[in-house]
């Protein structure tokens, strides 16, 4: 059976390049909101942190009606660090729409996600955006895509897509440049032409794989899935059942069941192939489960979750300080918050510690923690967070293995060179370098993970925020050998309740400031570079904001409370006197010998 009046589509984009925008227009003009109502600017990003850093993190579904026809939009989360979630996605559509800036063009997370796109058979609706910039390069742009296709092994029938133009800004798409621009109809055209409805056989037996979890404080965890054969009604009991462990199988019961409508989620009795469907009251529910009925027990095959990369400690805040910032800071607090965000990210491990004050959090790069990090701390959690660490395997053979990711960096010309010395620092290789559009350099490096940690920040310095580094994680490699710090740093020193803590930095730490209260530091930041390699500025800044410092990031941070220079004395109580080989009273600067 062909569900002529579905279709169940994705948008992928690079960051940036306008999914939400879209998405909104095609709301609107699809006539779910009600004439004088008025849309909230961005619907799609209902999440604070979302709006903030405009990277739409969770996937939602929404649906629009055009003409008889539903339309189930499917939002991918843009970032790389989140690809594991693109793919699960993916599974539930039958199309996608490439979405790319007519200026910037094809970016390196557009090639992520197109990859996973057409390794999936699934065919794509080019749609180039905003055609209304001023300095928009529509053509160059679509020669851009039809390379990367190529480049990407897209079979004919891919290659073959249609190609739009659009505003999404402005309301509009268009199938040719020359054409009037009115509304978004040649888009929603071609999405009923050419992305084929979703098939199934509706008189086998139920087949629902859950593709994604929501987490709703009222009704608990809520599966989203595709019902791929059957028909799933409420009150029906069903087999949970899941590829990867096929001999653990569960009986439940259906009691409530949604499909979308708009942004919203709405009861309904029944759904059967092709739509998309919301299941609430299964405590159970996991990822990759497929819900069957009893007669046929069959779990459809889902690739497995990506496996956790990097590891921070999650520490509670004993200082006398504590509570100050946060309201919630004990460890209860803290473990229960983390447990409830492995309702719905599966990406995410936690796990307890033998120091019963600190948890260890895995998750898949430094991004995907941060965000979590930044969440807990606008819910009020306070807590200290340690550097991140990078988990290692051992193979067969005993070597050991680390995670390895491939960064792709666009940066104006003028800051290449200083964006290869670091990142060949610290164990990148350079894998190839391109002019991009732009007066841009594309550099493509493959580098350990751990050469990533605490770098964005530098990174941004060093490109004067004009650089774009995107990264993804490639896979385990024997272990490349230790990073050889560079002789330059800053001693810090940070005075946290009642204690002192202080840390030498060198400069491939500089970026991420995590400290524990009368702890040691575990990361730091360079403050200010010395004019020789051997010396080092001290500086000090209190921690009360610090340690419970809404931001992550050191610059922030300091803006807050800015570093103070000590008195020589004063220093001299902090520092350990046998590692100091000079001090200079007149200009506070110590002269040190670093981890050489
Ligand atoms: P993420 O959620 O971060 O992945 O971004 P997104 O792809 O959803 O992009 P979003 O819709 O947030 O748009 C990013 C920026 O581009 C916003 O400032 C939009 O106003 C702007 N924008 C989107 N579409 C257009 C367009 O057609 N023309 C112009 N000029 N700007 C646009």
């Amino acid at each position: 059976m062909r569900r002529e009046d579905v279709r169940n589509i994705a948008i992928i984009a690079h960051v940036d390049h306008g999914k939400t925008t879209l998405v909104d227009e095609l709301l609107k003009q699809s006539g779910v909101f009600r004439a004088n109502q008025e849309v909230a600017e961005r619907v799609m990003d209902s999440n604070d942190l979302e709006r903030e850093r405009g990277i739409t993190i969770l996937s939602k579904n929404t649906a629009v009606f055009y003409k008889d026809t539903k339309i189930n939009i499917i939002d991918t989360p843009g970032h790389a660090d989140f690809g594991g979630e693109v793919e699960r996605v993916l599974k539930m559509v039958n199309g996608v729409i490439l979405l790319v800036d007519a200026f910037e063009g094809a970016m390196p997370q557009t090639k992520f996600v197109l990859r996973k796109a057409l390794e999936l058979s699934l065919p794509v609706v080019v749609c180039v955006n905003k055609i209304d910039r001023p300095e928009a390069r529509p053509d160059e742009v679509v020669d851009e895509v039809l390379e990367l296709l190529m480049d990407l092994d897209a079979s004919d029938a891919q290659l073959d897509c249609p190609f739009l133009y659009a505003s999404a800004k402005a309301g509009y798409a268009v199938k040719d440049l020359s054409d009037e621009p009115k509304d978004m109809t040649p888009l929603f055209e071609t999405i009923l032409d050419y992305i084929p409805a979703p098939e199934g056989d509706e008189t086998a037996g139920t087949q629902v794989l859950i593709s994604t979890i929501d987490y709703n404080e009222y009704v608990g965890r809520i599966g989203v899935g595709k019902v791929d054969n059957g028909t799933i009604k409420v009150n029906q009991e069903c087999i949970m059942v899941n590829h990867h462990n096929p001999d653990t199988q569960q009986k439940v019961k259906i009691s409530k069941l949604y499909e979308f409508d708009g942004l919203n989620k709405v009861d309904v009795q029944e759904a059967t192939v092709g739509s998309i469907v919301a299941i609430s009251g299964i405590a159970d529910l996991h990822i990759g489960d497929t819900l069957c009925s009893p007669d046929h027990v069959e779990a459809i095959p889902f690739q497995k979750i990506s496996e956790p990369t990097i590891a921070m400690h999650f520490i509670v805040n004993d200082s006398p300080l504590a509570g100050q910032e946060g309201k919630y800071v004990t460890s209860r607090h803290l473990r229960d918050r983390l447990f409830r965000e492995l309702n719905t990210d599966v990406s995410l491990r936690v796990e307890e510690t033998d120091a019963t004050e600190a948890f260890k959090v895995s998750g898949r790069g430094e991004l995907h923690l941060s965000v979590l990090i930044e969440n807990m701390r606008r819910e009020g959690y306070e807590f200290a967070v340690s550097k991140a660490e990078v988990l290692y395997h051992t193979d067969e053979r005993g070597r050991k293995l680390e995670p390895i990711e491939l960064a792709y960096v666009d940066v104006p010309e003028e800051f290449a060179g200083t964006v290869i010395q670091k990142l060949s620092l610290r164990k990148g290789e350079l894998q190839g370098m391109s002019l991009a559009s732009g007066g841009y350099t594309r550099l493509e490096f493959s580098i350990p993970s751990r050469g990533l940690i605490g770098y964005r920040g530098e990174f941004l310095t060093d490109t004067k925020g004009n650089g774009i580094l995107n990264t993804i994680f490639d896979g385990y490699a024997p272990y490349k050998g230790d990073i050889q710090y560079r002789k330059q740093g800053s001693l810090i020193a940070f005075e946290a309740g009642e204690s002192v803590t202080y840390g030498l930095f060198s400069a491939q730490e500089r970026g991420t400031l995590f400290i524990g209260p009368g702890e040691k530091v575990y990361s730091g930041m360079i403050i200010g570079q010395s004019a020789k390699p051997e010396d080092i500025e001290l500086n000090v800044c209190k921690t009360k904001h610090l340690t419970n410092t809404r931001s992550s990031s050191a610059d922030e941070a300091l803006k807050l409370t800015p570093p103070k220079v000590l008195s020589l004395e004063q220093a001299l109580e902090f520092i350990d006197t046998d590692e100091l080989l000079e001090v200079t009273p007149e200009s506070l600067r110590i002269r040190k010998k670093i981890l050489d």
